[in-house]
């Protein structure tokens, strides 16, 4: 399967900046929260789209992190970070809708503001499925389509093509939860908030954990 991370010479070292220069406002809005989700997970993670590896902070020193993450971009700087939080690292160039684990192999699965970008969800899900055992976890963190006719939809709506093209292939109005629902996880709990900051567009976002 073809990706949109191969053509991708100036959006993708100013998306691997912008994750960067993000880090630290992101890690105050989403420290604590990363941290109760993250917390007792087993010694090998797999993290679908790492991005710069903002969530590597998060994780015991010494963890074993499968960083399913197709932009070549990113992957330097998820090698630094691996260094600097005693993370060890291994990075498959791949997308979500085709990882190459096997079966039932792993337990915890996290992604955070990648399914806005994932070209076939419904695959990336059944994917994430495929690999966890039986009771394994999928942790997820992402921003969402806002209600139907709110002013915050309506600015999401206005500003989805510049914004999908600059951050190559992102959907601000993506309706994400019925997908994770339909999945087939024997258990969901989400929640949905507002998570309040000078980025509008994704500002509403639910968080939560799938059980296989
Ligand atoms: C907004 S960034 C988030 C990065 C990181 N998870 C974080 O929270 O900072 C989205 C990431 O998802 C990756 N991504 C996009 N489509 C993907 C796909 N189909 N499979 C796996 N990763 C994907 C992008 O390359 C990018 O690194």
């Amino acid at each position: 399967m073809t990706n949109q991370f191969e053509n991708n010479a100036i959006r993708g070292p100013i998306n691997s900046w912008l994750l960067k220069v993000m880090s630290t406002y992101m890690h105050y809005k989403f420290g604590d929260i990363k941290n109760a989700m993250f917390k007792d997970h087993p010694q090998t993670v797999v993290e679908i789209g790492s991005g710069t590896g903002e969530n590597m902070r998060y994780l015991r020193k010494g963890t074993h992190l499968i960083a399913i993450e197709p932009n070549v971009h990113m992957h330097e700087s998820l090698e630094k970070a691996a260094e600097k939080y005693g993370i060890h690292l291994e990075i498959r160039s791949l997308i979500g809708e085709a990882i190459d684990l096997d079966d039932e192999s792993c337990e915890f699965v996290v992604s955070t503001l990648v399914l806005c970008t994932v070209k076939d969800l419904e695959e990336c899900l059944q994917q994430i499925k495929r690999i966890l055992k039986p009771s394994g976890k999928f942790v997820f963190i992402e921003h969402v389509k806002a209600r139907e006719n709110s002013v915050l939809g309506m600015i999401q709506n206005l500003i989805h093509k510049p914004w999908h093209w600059c951050f190559e292939g992102c959907h601000t109005n993506r309706d994400i939860q019925p997908y994770i629902e339909s999945a087939g996880f024997s258990d969901l709990r989400v929640e949905t908030y507002n998570l309040y900051s000078p980025i509008v567009p994704i500002i509403p976002q639910i968080r939560g954990v799938a059980i296989k």
